[in-house]
């Protein structure tokens, strides 16, 4: 290395930490790692802390207060839902408060059961999932004894090559696991291409599943259709592609109206409602019918619906994702030198790749300067980034004085992390 070279390295090393130090030295308290909504987007849906009256104890027929209505939700909860994700009320099971949970037992369901075949516990059960993705999903399936089959998220969607070629060599791979739209956490959502070869992919189990996560289907930045995606149907194009029983599609509305305190629901085919009803039946005399009141009076209330809302939600988060990349670009430039990310049109996450193998260098030093990120690693199964540039940014839950703030914190920090890789 020429002197010159090095003397150009040492002085944006030493302006980089100087930077960092600066920061430092304020002592801030920034939290971007919550994959949670703020408060004033809570605060859109108090009106369904009243939506019921005293007089209020009956609906579709059925008194809310006493067990009879089944195990597949109130039939107006199951037709507004059902809009939610287009499908028929028939094709839907609206339960309680958490879409994780129902991805657990359909999971749990064919472990036991099996899927119209042989239990999923026969040789180990294998599962796809995308990476980077969501920490929780890996969770879920480790603990139930599933090996994960990592494959890459792309700007369309997941890597279906890949997902083919995993699916036709081996009958214990039982399914792919992944966010279909504005996708945790790079916000990426699936093209109506890659559905319909997952749709149609000759898998060697012939009960292979496609357990879509649509947690952010709703979720656009912007309420104006030309700048939205386009979400996918899976169901029907399972249907279509003669694989009627290969999809189900979870939703909830924690990120609607109360996070953890509102409505999981899946949609799927007549015969997996069946199929579910009947274990669902054998654990629970039925859901929560009361909540369920409480959101359809609520989001068929609400001016402009569940569409209206969801709007409201926009104005509150757009801003946000709007300061991540324009602080992004201002501190580190546009040309990938430090770090490129994502820049989803919805959902509840950007995903930042660091150019150089650092992200659990950025983390520890966001960490040490008062700003908390998600863990490197965490959007890996077992919380190993194989190649430790992958970090989830989440900015929805700080107000957006405090995303400008935390973010030029994290460009500082990446800044820094990088010029000292690169002296090493
Ligand atoms: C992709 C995804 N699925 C599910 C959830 C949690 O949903 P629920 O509260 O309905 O279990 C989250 C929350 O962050 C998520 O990002």
């Amino acid at each position: 290395m020429t002197s010159d070279v090095q003397a150009t390295q040492d002085g944006a090393l030493a302006q980089a930490q100087a930077a960092y130090d600066a920061i430092r030295r304020r002592g801030l308290k920034l939290n971007m790692q919550r994959g949670q909504p703020a408060d004033a987007d809570f605060d859109l849906s108090n009106g369904l802390l009243s939506a019921l009256g005293p007089g209020d104890t009956h609906l579709d027929g059925l008194d809310l207060r006493n067990y009879p209505g089944g195990v597949t939700g109130l039939p107006s909860a199951r037709a507004l839902f059902g809009q939610y994700l287009d499908l028929k009320p028939e094709n839907m099971v609206v339960w309680n408060n958490a879409s994780l949970e129902l991805q657990g037992y359909v999971l749990t369901f064919a472990l036991l059961h099996g899927r119209g075949g042989a239990p999923w516990t026969g040789p180990r059960p294998k599962m796809i999932v995308t990476v980077p993705g969501y920490d929780r999903h890996f969770l879920l399936l480790q603990t139930l004894g599933f090996e994960l089959l990592p494959v890459a998220m792309q700007p369309d969607g997941p890597d279906v090559d890949a997902i083919e070629a995993l699916a036709a060599a081996d009958p214990a791979v039982k399914g792919v696991l992944f966010v279909p739209t504005y996708s945790n956490p790079g916000g990426e959502t699936i093209s109506a291409e890659k559905a319909r070869r997952l749709a149609g992919l000759q898998a060697a189990a012939p009960d292979f599943t496609i357990l879509a996560d649509d947690a952010y289907r709703v979720h656009h930045l912007s309420p104006s259709p030309a700048e939205q995606d386009t979400p996918v149907n899976f169901v029907a194009l399972c249907r279509d592609a003669g694989h009627p029983d290969r999809a189900f599609v979870f939703a909830s509305t924690s990120k609607i109206t109360f996070a953890g305190a509102g409505l999981g629901f899946v949609g799927t085919s007549e015969d997996n409602v069946r199929w579910l009803s009947r274990y669902l039946n054998a654990q629970s005399i039925g859901p929560n019918k009361l909540e369920q009141a409480r959101h359809v009076t609520f989001l068929q209330g609400y001016p402009g619906g569940l569409e209206g809302l969801m709007a409201a939600h926009a104005a509150l988060i757009a801003p946000k994702f709007r300061a991540v990349d324009e602080v992004l670009r201002e501190e580190l430039g546009e040309g990938g030198a430090y770090a490129t990310w994502t820049r989803p049109r919805g959902g509840y996450f950007i995903g930042l790749d660091t150019a150089e193998p650092v992200a659990d260098r950025v983390v520890a030093l966001a960490e040490a300067a008062g700003v908390s990120l998600t863990p490197a690693g965490a959007t890996y199964p077992g919380g190993q980034d194989p190649h430790n540039r992958n970090i989830r940014l989440a900015p929805t839950r700080p107000p957006v004085e405090e995303v400008y703030e935390a973010m030029r914190a994290v460009a500082a920090c990446v800044r820094l992390a990088t010029e000292e890789y690169r002296r090493r």
